[in-house]
């Protein structure tokens, strides 16, 4: 379906959100009228005037219109759909308010990507909308942030140095956290909580976080990898002690994905994991096992239902808000994808460093957003699948990381050869 005809390039949906307004903002001071065709979308048009106003007094834009609609009233998403190429939404948390909004890009042929995280809500789309995304040659990219963007991108980066420097994949990566400083908003800890939820009520949520291969492809979700597992470790490959990431859940489950929409280019016995790295030595190891603890007692609690809605009633900030500027700005992240692979020559090592100076769920979140959406835009993606619900690596693919270079990311990739005979250390 062409959608060459329609009013917008692009709707940001959500702009008066805390992560939505940070999107709208990254996007209006990188592009300007001339080459992008952006609205800004929300329910209140009050605020979203207010926002687009504030928006345009600091950028190049005299004006920036408005769409109004409602997540609980899909005509007014069948409308904004068919309003535009491509929307990028951040009106979370997306198992509460997602679903219809995906209908309405799969109905309309519009392309799609948003920030969510919410694994049970994924394969929910999945299994509802992946075939009929297909057939519309509609692009669905859950998970262009920080979960997934840095773990899916790095490996496709890694793969790619891998197939092209010794023709062969590496057999494993392990994603590392190796630096992350910034804060949470009350839509992220919102959506965490609406995860626990639905894995308290909903079977299917259960069985989705329990199976590292859920959100595969229907007749493909099994599979010998069951990824880094919750417990501190020693890593043999780096010398550094681990503690669990608490993004492992979803970025683990959507490489794997990636590799399965992708046609396994990585192998069916391809490995990922994800960790978060604590440092060396017997400081490396308290702080691998105290993260660890917090982690564990962290999600004993928010399994409990009385415990999960006093802390999202008393500790959790309200939807709305988030860090402060400065806290943003001065964020920083880095993610390491170490992956290890075989060739006729000998067995290799491929490495990628990704990251930037800004707070990674929000700074860096809103420029992986804005980005991934203006690759759709532009049609600028390296992938055959033009259609479906797809990850970033299978949907967007070596654009992004170029978008995202230029925006200011640190994306780079080296390679070491272990000579004839030593096998070389393992992960751990
Ligand atoms: N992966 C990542 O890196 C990452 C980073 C940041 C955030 N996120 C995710 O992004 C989502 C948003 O986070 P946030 O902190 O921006 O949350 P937020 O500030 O609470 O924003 C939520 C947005 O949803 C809108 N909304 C709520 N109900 C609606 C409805 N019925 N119809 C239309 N719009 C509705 C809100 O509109 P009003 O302004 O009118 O209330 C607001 O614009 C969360 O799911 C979070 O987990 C992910």
């Amino acid at each position: 379906m062409s959608t060459d005809d329609r009013q917008y390039d692009l709707v940001v949906w959500g702009a008066t959100g805390f992560a939505g307004r940070l999107t709208a903002e990254y996007l209006t001071e990188r592009y300007g009228p001339s080459t992008l065709s952006l609205a800004l979308g929300g329910r209140d048009p009050d605020r979203l005037d207010s926002v687009a106003a504030d928006l345009a007094a600091r950028s190049e834009w005299d004006d920036l219109p408005t769409v109004v609609g409602d997540a609980t009233e899909p005509e007014s998403l069948g409308d904004i759909a068919r309003s535009t190429r491509v929307v990028c939404t951040t009106v979370g948390p997306y198992t509460r308010y997602g679903t219809p909004l995906v209908e309405a890009c799969v109905e309309a042929g519009t392309d799609y990507c948003d920030l969510t995280g919410e694994v049970n809500w994924m394969r929910e789309t999945i299994d509802r909308y992946h075939d009929e995304a297909v057939e519309a040659g509609a692009r669905i990219v859950h998970g262009c942030g920080f979960d997934s963007v840095p773990a899916d991108i790095g490996t496709l980066l890694v793969q790619s140095h891998a197939l092209d420097a010794f023709d062969a994949p590496c057999e494993s990566v392990r994603i590392y956290v190796d630096d992350a400083s910034g804060g949470v908003s009350g839509g992220t800890l919102s959506s965490m909580a609406e995860v626990f939820e639905a894995a308290s009520t909903d079977p299917l949520a259960r069985e989705t976080l329990r199976n590292p291969y859920s959100l595969a492809p229907a007749g493909e979700r099994d599979g010998v990898d069951a990824g880094a597992g919750p417990w501190p470790q020693k890593d043999r490959l780096r010398g550094v002690w681990t503690a669990p990431s608490p993004m492992a859940q979803v970025n683990e489950r959507v490489v794997r994905r990636s590799n399965a929409l992708l046609g396994y280019p990585w192998g069916r016995e391809f490995r990922c994991s994800e960790v978060v790295t604590t440092g060396r030595g017997a400081e490396g190891a308290v702080t691998a096992a105290l993260l660890t603890g917090g982690l564990g007692l962290f999600t004993a609690a928010m399994t409990v239902a009385p415990l999960r809605s006093a802390i999202r009633r008393h500790v959790f900030p309200d939807p709305g808000e988030g860090p402060s500027r400065d806290r943003i700005e001065n964020g920083h992240f880095t993610v390491r994808v170490v992956g290890r692979g075989t060739a006729r020559e000998g067995s290799f090592t491929v490495e990628a460093e990704f990251g930037t100076d800004l707070d990674p769920g929000y700074g860096a979140a809103a420029r992986m957003l804005g980005e991934s959406a203006v690759c759709l835009v532009r049609g600028d993606v390296d992938s055959s699948l033009d259609g479906g619900v797809l990850t970033p690596a299978s949907g967007i693919g070596m654009p992004l990381v170029e978008r995202l270079r230029d925006a200011g990311f640190t994306a780079a990739v080296s390679d070491t050869e272990t000579p004839p005979g030593d096998a070389g250390a393992d992960h751990g």
